[in-house]
């Protein structure tokens, strides 16, 4: 199997110094990555900015914003049997930016953003018998934002996220996560590491490529 995975946060410039970005670290992206990898499979990591090393086996493209991203899965993207998205992608950026440091008296105290290209939605035309996995991280209950999700976006399957107990989601080495299915199939997992997240995550999408080529 050839298998897309991206990770990390995206940067939106409104300078060379500053940007809006999330607490991201990539880390359960590249577990996912490291998982495919350990499991034989050819794997491709688009990576926002972050500071891990790649891991065994696994081509690495870096990027810095959502529209980098886009132009990442989208080059990657004819090659692969399997998306997963699991990168927090920012849904906005600053309208202007600025080729030089802004001098803060140059500065508006408002700032003016624009829509990011969502990228599932984007290149949902392209799916053809690919599978397409997606993240849903919620504070609260992510099952039912998940639900939408699969639906708004045409996916496989939805990784609900619950970010927000210090153990699960962001920056931590363990995760909370339910796998939801378009069927109305879910499976809940317990608090795992997020290798053993990722693991899991790798034989969902084993399972829904050999689905998708009956
Ligand atoms: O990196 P870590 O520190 O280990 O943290 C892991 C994580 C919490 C980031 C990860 O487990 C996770 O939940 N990732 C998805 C975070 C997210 O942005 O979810 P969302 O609900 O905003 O987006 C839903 C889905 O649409 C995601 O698959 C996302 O990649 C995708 N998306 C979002 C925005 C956008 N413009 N284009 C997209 O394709």
């Amino acid at each position: 199997m050839r298998i897309l995975v991206t990770a990390g946060p995206t940067r939106e410039h409104l300078d060379p110094v500053r940007f809006i970005s999330n607490r991201s670290t990539g880390k359960m992206g590249f577990a996912i990555a490291a998982a495919a990898a350990a499991a034989g499979h050819e794997t491709v990591l688009v990576a926002g900015p972050v500071s891990l090393a790649t891991p065994p086996d696994v081509r690495r493209v870096d990027v810095v914003s959502a529209r980098d991203m886009l132009n990442a899965v989208e080059e990657e993207l004819p090659e692969a049997d399997a998306l997963v998205m699991c990168a927090a992608v920012a849904d906005w950026r600053p309208k202007t930016e600025s080729a030089l440091k802004l001098k803060k008296g140059a500065m508006s105290p408002v700032l003016e953003l624009e829509p990011n290209p969502d990228i599932l939605r984007t290149i949902a035309p392209l799916k053809a018998g690919r599978v397409f996995v997606g993240f849903a991280a919620e504070t609260g209950d992510p099952v039912p934002e998940a639900e939408r999700k699969l639906a708004a976006k045409g996916l496989d399957m939805v990784v609900a996220n619950d970010v927000s107990s210090p153990d699960s989601g962001f920056a931590v080495d363990t995760n909370r996560v339910t796998f939801v299915f378009p069927n109305g199939r879910r499976t809940y997992l317990p608090l795992l590491t997020k290798a053993e997240v990722a693991t899991r995550v790798v034989a969902a999408v084993e399972q829904a490529v050999l689905r998708a080529s009956k």
